[in-house]
């Protein structure tokens, strides 16, 4: 599952602009399930027919954070809007790259004091000397994304846009590796999350699944003066109480404690500060759908160098395993 790791973090997918994505995902599971279509809002949905007519869905989005390229200047430098949650401090000095290939340099303008680095401070560079050579290479409109970087240190993966390509990732070594599951799972792969949870809502509402499981990232309070939370990389599997976007279903919450428990998989409690997944526009959707999220801790979140832990990300497969395996499921539906 760590080459697709390294496969779909390599692929180019701002929030709006999947397609490129979607088809590097199509092409690993295509032969693994019985149906697979794209909706109107880009979101790739593959479906598993199960024993039951039971519909769960599980969500990880394919979307990646970006930039927007908003106006370019007479000396080809280009100034840019933010796509999804990205911040000047993160975004100085980093390489972007477009669907083409073409990269820059974001650079900053002269700053009296580090508080004045604001958004509207940064440009991106791609190197064009003049408006005319930028416009060969970019327009207004366009979308660029962190370059592509995978490091592998054995122990832990250091790469851009895990979050949540790391969540495709194990959506679909877990589709690849079903016979039989207890129920109808509906594999989906969301598109705009990063711009407010949008495909998973429209998804979700086309599938009206019974019960629904978001698979994303989330942070960790494990790192120097960081900001408390509980979450540790190397402690297991998160299963997520709350974020700002959504109070997981307690049922489902427990369902996952119960299976972690009897599987001997690592497991801790995620209570989020910040920040929402798909599980918020899922359980909203039509008359309110029970919904959770099951989350791999990951750290530095939105830069270029994410960084989560293997065996972090082996129990989740392992619990997303048992979960969608189980008989009991019916409990909550
Ligand atoms: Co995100
Ligand atoms: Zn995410």
């Amino acid at each position: 599952m760590i080459e697709l790791l390294e496969k779909f973090t390599a692929g180019f997918g701002p929030a709006g602009e999947e397609s490129l994505i979607s088809s590097i995902i199509r092409d690993e599971i295509e032969e693994y399930c019985d149906e697979l279509k794209t909706d109107n809002l880009g979101n790739l949905i593959a479906i598993k027919r199960g024993k039951s007519e039971n519909k769960i869905m599980l969500a990880a989005h394919m979307d990646e954070i970006g930039i927007m390229i908003t106006h370019i200047d007479d000396d080809g430098f280009l100034r840019f809007t933010p796509i999804g949650g990205v911040n000047a401090g993160i975004l100085r000095h980093k390489k972007f790259v477009f669907a083409d290939g073409t990269l820059g340099t974001i650079g900053v303008e002269k700053l009296d004091s580090i508080k004045d680095l604001k958004l509207e401070k940064l440009f991106l560079d791609i190197g064009a000397a003049d408006k005319d050579r930028a416009e060969k290479q970019v327009k207004v409109g366009d979308s660029a994304v962190y370059q592509k970087n995978f490091h592998n240190t054995s122990s832990r993966i250091i790469a851009n846009s895990l979050d949540d390509r790391a969540g495709c990732a194990l959506l679909t070594g877990l589709l690849r590796d079903l016979e039989k599951p207890a129920h109808d799972i509906y594999f989906v792969f969301t598109a705009q999350e990063e711009v407010g949870t949008r495909g998973a809502g429209t998804a979700a509402y086309g599938i009206e699944p019974d019960l629904a499981l978001a698979v994303d990232v989330t942070g960790t309070g494990d790192t120097p003066e960081a900001h408390t939370m509980d979450v540790k990389l190397g402690e297991g599997a998160a299963i997520k109480v709350m974020d700002r976007g959504s109070i997981s279903h307690p049922g489902i919450k427990k369902f996952l404690v119960k299976l972690a428990e009897e599987a001997e998989i690592p497991y801790q409690y995620e209570v989020l500060e910040f920040g929402a997944t798909d599980a918020r526009a899922i359980q909203l959707s039509r008359s309110g759908i029970p919904s959770g999220t099951l989350s791999i801790p990951c750290r530095y979140i939105h830069s270029p160098a994410e960084m989560l832990d293997i065996e972090d990300f082996k129990a989740c497969s392992s619990l997303l395993k048992e979960f969608v395996n189980s008989e009991q499921i019916d409990e909550f539906i």
